[in-house]
């Protein structure tokens, strides 16, 4: 189906350009952009409003200064390309930096973004209060999700820092939530135990009936958060390992309506063993090129892990929605590991070699062996390596930035430190797109709502999708709460108004922030942001 609307979409095209008309663009294609300097390595990327990204880099020595020293975190301006360094106290871990003075650790830290309506950003806050807020239990490297009262659950991490793997004796092998639950008492998993040393950064979503998936290391379960209990799934093919710092990436394929059919993608990383002490490893070792899926019910348990490649091995790669329901898989490289100058052969001072430059689209509805292709996608030569991001953004189009696989700002090695940003865009940037007039601010469970639209005349209105986003945390390759819900629809016959079902309950969609993106036949509007449930602060009863 998706096919079907790039041929309609690409005849339009050719009939529109042969009459001449001025509007539309000649030969519109995906392309890559360079947009400016971040300022500080932006290793953490979060849309935080309809024009701004949010960046956090580790407190280094980033060129963006603050109060006369390099700030950690910046506000990132989508429409202007403008960087603002924020005021952070916490650092992004457990050590100091010389040239930042009065550092907190980071490794127990809670950051607060107040949102707020300036569209730079101005009187947008970050909120830090570490003696009140904080984590019960150390944690370098968590994950951390959205559930369904609209908490956070933190997953997984290490008491201290690590050069490569987690260590037996200080893995925070517990969960523990925010605003806590239990009394504040981390809960003890027998998986992360398991799943010991390559898992840092669990990769973990919440499922349409509430519980939790959950990969990390080659092995993945299904997590009851009422009992605590662990159902354990099949390990992945192969000897694949996906979570730091042998990383692969994860994502929740769309759900769709009317059953919303959880499946899981899984592609990348590496199949080396969990072993090998990380001096006898090799910048140069082939990354995996694997990606598994696999469908969370119970026959879809049954039959197990389904394998695909993808064109080309990456470690650390990144798995993106794009809101007509295929996947962008970008970034990495294609040999070596994560972290930092402890393989035998660095380059410079990266684990990993031979960076991706040209990322792929993947077709979750395709049939499998034809859902990957990089046709029509260009090529950057800017290496996105460990320490890097990328967001799908409220204009429609992918923010990716930093890179740094070095231990502070490092200018002068192969892989050095990278502020450069740049976007993907699709090829609808420049085109007559659909557009969202107003929506609601608030959008509730079961709720039908109308919202005026305009649909380019240009546009046959064959295909007609409707997207509830969350964009998702970016950072060492996963990129967290990152949801899309397809949400029934029907476009008026003036085509003026959309009608739309929001999803049914917060298992489906955990209460919280959102983007709505309305896509005709392939040509995809800017995001309209609400806040899907009361918005009321988490923990939400029923
Ligand atoms: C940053 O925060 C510190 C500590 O709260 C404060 O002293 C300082 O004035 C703030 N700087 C700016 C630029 O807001
Ligand atoms: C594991 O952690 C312990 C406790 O912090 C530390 O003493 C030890 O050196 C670590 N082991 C490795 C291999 O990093
Ligand atoms: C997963 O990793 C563990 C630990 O290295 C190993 O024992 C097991 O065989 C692996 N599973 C598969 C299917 O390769
Ligand atoms: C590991 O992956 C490499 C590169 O994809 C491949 O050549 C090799 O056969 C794999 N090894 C095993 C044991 O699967
Ligand atoms: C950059 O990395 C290289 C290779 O490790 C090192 O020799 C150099 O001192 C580093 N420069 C800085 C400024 O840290």
């Amino acid at each position: 189906m998706l096919s079907l609307a790039f041929n309609v979409l690409s005849v339009l095209s050719t009939v529109l350009l042969s009459r001449g008309n001025p509007l539309v663009p000649r030969a519109s294609q995906w392309t890559f952009t360079e947009k400016g300097n971040s300022g500080i390595v932006a290793l953490e990327s979060i849309i935080v409003s309809p024009t701004l990204a949010l960046f956090f880099d580790r407190a280094s020595d980033d060129p963006l200064q603050i109060d006369g020293h390099s700030a950690w975190g910046a506000l990132w301006d989508l429409q202007t390309s403008e960087v603002t360094a924020l005021n952070v106290s916490l650092g992004g871990d457990p050590r100091g930096f010389a040239g930042n003075p009065d550092i907190e650790p980071g490794n127990m830290g809670i950051r607060i973004f107040e949102p707020c309506d300036n569209p730079a950003g101005v009187g947008c806050t970050l909120f830090e209060d570490p003696t009140t807020l904080h984590l019960a239990e150390k944690r370098w490297y968590p994950s951390s999700i959205r559930i369904p009262d609209g908490s956070l659950m933190i997953i997984g991490g290490i008491h201290v820092n690590t050069d490569f793997y987690n260590n037996l004796t200080a893995a925070a092998n517990t969960i523990e939530f925010f605003p806590p639950k239990d009394g504040g008492v981390p809960r003890p998993s027998a998986f992360l135990k398991r799943s010991l040393p390559a898992n840092l950064f669990p990769r973990a979503f919440l499922l349409p009936d509430g519980k939790v998936f959950m990969v990390a290391n080659n092995q993945s379960i299904i997590y009851d958060i009422d009992t605590g209990d662990e159902r354990i799934l099949p390990d992945l093919p192969n000897g694949v390992r996906v979570t730091n710092p042998l990383d692969g990436s994860a994502i929740l394929l769309p759900l769709s309506p009317p059953d919303f059919t959880p499946e899981v993608l899984v592609c990348g990383g590496s199949n080396v063993s969990d072993s090998i002490p990380p001096d006898q490893l090799s910048s140069q070792t082939p990354a995996s090129d694997q990606c598994s899926r696999i469908t969370l019910t119970e026959e879809g348990i049954q039959k197990g892990w389904a394998v695909e490649k993808m064109l080309e091995a990456r470690v650390m790669p990144e798995l993106v929605h794009l809101p007509n329901g295929q996947i962008l898989i970008i970034n990495g490289g294609g040999t070596g590991f994560a972290a930092i100058a402890t393989v035998f052969d660095p380059v410079g001072n990266s684990n990993a070699d031979h960076p991706v430059f040209t990322p792929s689209l993947y077709t979750p509805t395709a049939a499998l062996g034809e859902r990957i292709s990089n046709k029509g996608m260009p090529t950057t030569d800017i290496a996105r390596l460990y320490h890097s991001s990328v967001t799908l953004t409220p204009q429609g189009n992918f923010l990716i930035a930093g890179s740094n696989p070095n231990a502070n700002t490092n200018l002068t090695v192969k892989f050095s430190s990278e502020f450069r940003v740049e976007t993907l865009d699709p090829p609808f940037m420049t085109m007559a797109r659909p557009s969202i007039v107003s929506a609601p601010t608030k959008v509730g469970f079961g709720q039908t709502f109308t919202v005026p639209v305009t649909v380019p005349s240009s546009l046959k209105a064959t295909t007609i999708q409707v997207a509830l986003m969350d964009l998702g945390f970016s950072s060492h390759a996963f990129h967290s709460s990152a949801r899309l819900v397809f949400m029934t629809s029907t476009l008026s016959k003036d085509r003026r108004s959309l009608t739309i079902t929001a999803p049914p309950n917060r298992n489906v969609f955990p209460p919280g922030p959102a983007f709505i993106f309305l896509t005709i036949d392939d040509v995809t509007s800017t995001g309209a942001r609400v806040m899907v449930g009361s918005g009321a602060p988490p923990p939400q009863t029923d």
